[in-house]
């Protein structure tokens, strides 16, 4: 355990996938900067991320976004104690830019360096600006793009997987839907704007697995897509026209109550698994992480239907960002955990398997 002072101070890089991200963060927990520049619009019209696209543009923005994390520091470089940067699951090509980027800065600066974990990344969001910080033991749900996962946090570094989807992440199901609906990408923010305009009722199915903490929505995409086939090929019979699959052709208040049902058995069974797992391993709180915990009816929900508190992040800090990067490295270096230049991606690095000191 390292004993580090109040005021220690982490540059930190992201480049897991589409963001270029860099932050400074003051003792785990105050963001002192946190810039990034999103190539959402590169990647959007090819209908998701193309990693070599991704990998150039984190090369050409890395500079100016490091420049600008350093700006809010007095005094630059000389208030840095260490350098962090996400070393996987992700891009292999989009983390090499990141990582070595990190790397190169901190032997030139003669710095400490710490290679995290995406995934743990997303987890201590819930840290950065939190007072009191989230305690132990604690059930953690997390919710990105990539993936979806509960864990059972009993300390810093120490995490039980509970369950995890058996295909895809509830991000991508968000975005897989928002595709057949004709809504746009990223399909989160689109579905929670759709669902807002709708008549409340109208049910899709839930996965619920029984016994076990894992997820499933492949079920959920393709009930939803079954719908939206039957609403086109109805739509032609009246019109006389021949069916399409175009999702154009979907009438609004019809794609309002589909966003919303989906988003109804999305949040159902993410909270109630959430809940029921904090109540049988005794957690203190529950922590909600990852791009969906921007969810307003996810967030809604956890709140209301929990027994202990929930920490929840700001909203700019669920979608990927280097802050928490560099709250997860002052934990990291906290444990007394540092990489040497050796370290190097890992694509599919797993939970809790950061590579050891
Ligand atoms: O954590 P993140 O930025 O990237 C990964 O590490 O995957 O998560 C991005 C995901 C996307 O699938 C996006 O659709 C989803 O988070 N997302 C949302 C919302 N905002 C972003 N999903 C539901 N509701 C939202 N408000
Ligand atoms: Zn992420």
């Amino acid at each position: 355990m390292n004993q580090l002072p109040d005021d220690f101070t982490i540059l930190a890089l992201e480049t897991s996938c589409d963001e270029t991200a860099a932050a400074v963060v003051r003792g785990g927990r105050t963001v002192v900067s946190n810039i990034i520049a999103s190539q959402m619009a590169t990647h959007e019209r090819y209908g998701g991320v193309v990693p070599e696209i991704a990998s150039r543009q984190h090369i050409l923005s890395l500079a100016p976004v490091v420049r600008a994390a350093l700006a809010a520091l007095p005094n630059g470089w000389n208030d840095v104690h260490a350098v962090a940067a996400t070393h996987g699951p992700g891009l292999s090509g989009a983390l090499l830019t990141g990582l070595n980027a990190a790397k190169a800065m901190a032997w030139q600066r003669g710095l400490p360096f710490v290679a995290v974990n995406h995934l743990e990344a997303h987890l201590y969001a819930g840290w950065l600006g939190s007072d009191p910080p989230p305690p132990f033991p604690l059930v953690a749900l997390l919710v990105s793009g990539g993936h979806t996962l509960l864990a059972l946090i009993r300390d810093h570094g120490q995490y039980d997987l509970l369950g995890q989807t058996r295909d895809d992440a509830a991000g991508e199901a968000f975005d897989k839907v928002a595709r057949i609906l004709g809504l746009g990408y990223p399909g989160g923010p689109a579905i929670q704007a759709a669902a807002a305009q709708a008549t409340p009722g109208g049910v899709l199915p839930r996965a619920w697995l029984r016994d076990s903490y894992d997820f499933s929505f492949s079920g959920l995409k393709t009930a939803v897509l079954h719908r939206v086939q039957d609403r086109l090929a109805q739509a032609a019979r009246l019109s006389g026209r021949k069916g399409g699959n175009d999702p154009a052709q979907l009438d609004a208040p019809f794609v309002a109550q589909m966003a919303y049902a989906f988003q109804e058995s999305v949040v159902d069974v993410l909270v109630s698994k959430t809940v029921d797992a904090a109540r049988r391993h005794g957690a203190q709180a529950i922590l909600l992480a990852g791009g969906v915990a921007a969810n307003r009816r996810l967030r809604e929900e956890l709140i209301r239907r929990a027994h202990v508190p929930v920490h929840l992040p700001a909203l700019d800090l669920c979608t990927d960002n280097a802050a928490m990067v560099a709250a997860a490295a002052f934990y990291r270096f906290h444990t007394g955990v540092q990489h040497g230049w050796d370290v190097d991606v890992t694509a599919n690095l797993p939970l809790g398997a950061s590579v050891g000191a």
